[in-house]
């Protein structure tokens, strides 16, 4: 039966021939489906009309980062992060966490890039003080959060290096990260904890693969509570090698890097998708089939794994995903990268994520 959505305040009624929603799809094998929701999206009615009908779980897209929720040392700024949790709960949708450690100084705030924590034994004191206090209240303030991705992209992808930042030069760089998950674990011992980063299946990813492998490996080695390897599945890539196209994808060696993170325990989950169309030709139909086919058989790779716990794109609507100003086509064509397009219709990409949902084996 198809399902139609009334778009409160603005007198129509969006017209969705499709039914169940990719929550409901996602829901009948054990999964769950939802998507990022940024401040600018979230004032519009209409995107929000799309989230309530489709997802079963929302990730503040940059609400809840350090430079956003942390003015200074001392101060939380909740607001922005509460106003989406308050929708969340209040059409019974699921939160997720992101990020309670994007280990990266560029996405530090200045004054936290700048902080002096002092010298020998004390520093370290003062860093760990100050990054277990911050996971500590934000965890806190957010009990209903149940899946957080604790640490996010520390993974240098051209070396496999773990980044370095000020907290790592005050106590060590797997010691913070250990930090992080154990405050983690303290202030929410029944959340699923995530590792998560953009290490993808194209070519040009082998050095980022083999650093995240390497760090999860380290995590076990030293009881490090990590329950989760995030996927962030930004897929389509910038490759020079491979003009016209959505990349290279290595599926064997893939295979490989998700057979070796699995084998050491981690579950998996799929946290920022959507695809990159910039390389493709500007005809709509060929870029929307093209996109469509690569996220199927991407999806059903991944999913195929009962390890996959939860699918999340990065984003619902074209015209508000961040790949419009990060990579922006040649041509000056808007992109073409998530589930719905600008007049909020559903896009072959939706129907290639239901069609993934529905033929993904169920899990316990
Ligand atoms: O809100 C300000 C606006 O007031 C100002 O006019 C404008 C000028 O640049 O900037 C706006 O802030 C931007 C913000 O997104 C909100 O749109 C920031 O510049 C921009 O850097 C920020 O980008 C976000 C990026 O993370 C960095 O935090 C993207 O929205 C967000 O989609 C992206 O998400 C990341 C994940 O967290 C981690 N994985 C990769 C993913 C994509 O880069």
């Amino acid at each position: 039966m198809a399902a139609v959505s009334a778009v409160p305040g603005l007198g129509l009624a969006a017209d969705r021939s499709f039914s169940p929603s990719l929550a409901a799809l996602a829901r009948a094998k054990g999964l769950r489906f939802g998507s990022a929701v940024g401040m600018g999206t979230f004032n519009d009615p209409r995107y929000r009309q799309v989230l309530i009908d489709e997802c079963g779980v929302l990730v503040p897209e940059n609400e809840l980062k350090w430079y956003v929720l942390r003015p200074d040392a001392k101060t939380f700024a909740f607001g922005r992060a509460d106003r989406i949790a308050a929708f969340a709960k209040a059409h019974d949708i699921a939160l997720r966490g992101h990020t309670l450690l994007w280990h990266h100084p560029k996405w530090f705030p200045a004054w936290l890039n700048a902080y002096d924590f002092g010298q020998g034994p004390a520093a370290a004191k003062n860093a760990q003080a100050l990054l277990v206090d911050h996971i500590d209240k934000v965890v806190a303030h957010y009990p209903q959060i149940a899946s957080w991705d604790v640490v996010n992209e520390t993974i240098d992808p051209k070396d496999g290096s773990i980044r370095r930042t000020v907290f790592s030069d005050a106590m060590g760089q797997e010691q913070t990260l250990d930090v992080a998950f154990h405050a983690a674990r303290a202030a929410a011992p029944k959340a699923r904890l995530v590792y998560n980063d953009y290490m993808g299946w194209e070519a040009g990813n082998e050095a980022h693969r083999a650093g995240v492998l390497k760090l999860l490996e380290g995590f076990r080695k030293r009881g490090t509570p990590v329950d989760a390897l995030g996927v962030q599945s930004h897929l389509g890539t910038e490759d020079p090698a491979a003009p016209g196209s959505l990349g290279r994808p290595q599926e064997k060696a893939w295979r490989a890097f998700i057979d070796e993170a699995t084998g050491m325990g981690y579950d998996l989950l799929i946290t920022e998708f959507d695809v990159n169309d910039q390389n493709l030709p500007a005809d709509i139909a060929v870029r929307d089939a093209d996109t469509a086919a690569v996220a199927k058989a991407y999806l059903d790779l991944m999913l195929d794994y009962r390890q996959t716990k939860e699918v999340l794109a990065w984003g619902m609507v074209d015209k508000y995903s961040w790949l419009q100003g990060f990579t922006p086509r040649k041509d000056g064509l808007a992109m073409r990268v998530t589930l719905y397009d600008d007049a909020y219709r559903p896009k072959p990409l939706r129907e290639a994520v239901a069609a993934a949902l529905r033929s993904a084996p169920a899990r316990a």
